[in-house]
């Protein structure tokens, strides 16, 4: 009856299990995977947002396949702030940025094609790859004085089937930048096997330095096809509002092809609603207020994570640049698992196994550095004293 391509595994994992019957038995959990910026108690401007939801435009239906042209242009100013000068041709609306991976996907790879993505990362991307029949091979990122691209095994990795290189910039939940001499050797890897550039860059409003070394934006990209994705799940912190786009970018010949093509296929969906491409100048301006509360609570948090974790803890942390996780480094006398589960069932505190996201070995937990500040304490304080009396 169904599809093969839909042959996933159905029944929840053990952890997954164990967590639903800690909530059913109503036990109080700290939850440090908390992720959703709509309840982490930041400050909307709930009228302004509102607001931009009632514009009387919207009775009256334009379709555009790239999207509302007004819309286009406040993407195409976003990114001018940033110094990168984009024609709001280029741009096309998608409702997420899962759908603008479909029509990435379609745009460049025949079924049984493969695309190669980075590991540890976002774990959507096997799914996402799955139902758009194209195949994953993971190139590792490798942690060594902090994050780098492991140019050489992804080299290596290339085949003739590859249609494309994805990056993460910064990497959920590394919180890696791409840097700009990784960038030179993606590109030369691009040219030479002619393959596409893709770049997810919806936390890359979130740095916690600046570095010169790292890439502004892969929008900017004219040496490759490059497509670059991002949206307001994470720009304005408004994940409920299903808004996101795809910037396509590259050698003139190469972009006019693909823009061609792109435009049927976004034209065979036309899916972003007149009153949410309306939305869409005013919600990414409330980015303003919100940006800056969600930087400070980044900050705060890691701080009192170090704070905690001095040194001759069994416990450390990774290096991070930026995006909205931390990683914990915990011994491995227990799998990733075992800890969480451990962590959940005893301490009633919710942490992500480093397998979760595909980490090439044990003990590494993710955190979300979006959790409250109080929540954060209480569950780095268990943490530290559930590791602490293990070893
Ligand atoms: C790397 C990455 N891309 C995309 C998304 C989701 O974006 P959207 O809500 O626009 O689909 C996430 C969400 O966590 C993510 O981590």
């Amino acid at each position: 009856m169904f599809s093969s391509r839909t042959n996933w595994l159905l029944t929840p994992n053990r952890l997954a299990q164990a967590i639903e019957e800690l909530r059913r038995r109503g036990r109080p959990l700290l939850d440090l995977t908390e992720s959703n910026p709509t309840r982490c108690g930041f400050a909307f401007d709930t009228q302004a947002i509102l607001k931009t939801l009632a514009n009387p435009q919207a009775l009256s239906y334009e379709p555009d396949p790239r999207g509302l042209l007004v819309a286009r242009q406040a993407v195409a100013a976003y990114y001018a702030e940033r110094g990168i000068a984009l024609d709001p041709g280029q741009i096309f609306l998608t409702t997420s940025t899962s759908e603008a991976y479909s029509y990435v996907f379609r745009l460049l790879a025949d079924s049984s094609d493969t695309i190669l993505a980075p590991q540890p990362s976002y774990p959507l991307f096997d799914y996402l790859a799955g139902l758009n029949d194209v195949g994953v091979v993971a190139y590792p990122l490798i942690y060594d004085h902090g994050w780098q691209i492991d140019l050489p095994t992804l080299a290596k990795r290339l085949e003739a089937r590859t249609r494309a290189i994805l990056v993460v910039h910064p990497n959920n939940p590394t919180g890696s930048f791409v840097r700009r001499r990784e960038l030179a050797e993606l590109l030369a890897f691009c040219r030479r096997h002619d393959v596409a550039l893709v770049a997810d860059e919806v936390f890359a409003d979130y740095p916690l330095a600046a570095d010169p070394l790292r890439v502004v934006s892969h929008a900017a990209i004219t040496e490759a096809l490059t497509l670059t994705l991002s949206g307001l799940s994470k720009i304005s912190a408004l994940p409920q509002m299903k808004l996101a786009w795809l910037v396509l970018n590259g050698p003139s010949e190469l972009l006019r092809s693909g823009l061609a093509r792109m435009e049927i296929i976004a034209d065979t969906y036309l899916s972003v609603s007149a009153p949410l491409a309306l939305a869409l100048p005013g919600l990414l301006e409330t980015r303003r207020t919100l940006q800056p509360q969600i930087l400070a609570r980044l900050t705060s948090n890691l701080k009192l994570l170090d704070a905690r974790l001095s040194s001759g803890q069994p416990v450390s942390r990774l290096l991070v640049e930026g995006g909205w996780y931390a990683i914990l480094r915990l011994p491995s006398i227990r799998t990733d698992e075992e800890w969480a589960m451990e962590l959940a069932c005893k301490d009633g505190v919710l942490v992500h196994p480093g397998h979760f996201f595909d980490f090439g070995s044990e003990g590494h937990l993710v955190i979300s550095l979006l959790t409250k500040a109080e929540v954060f304490e209480e569950g780095i304080a268990r943490i530290i004293a559930r590791v602490a009396n293990a070893v």
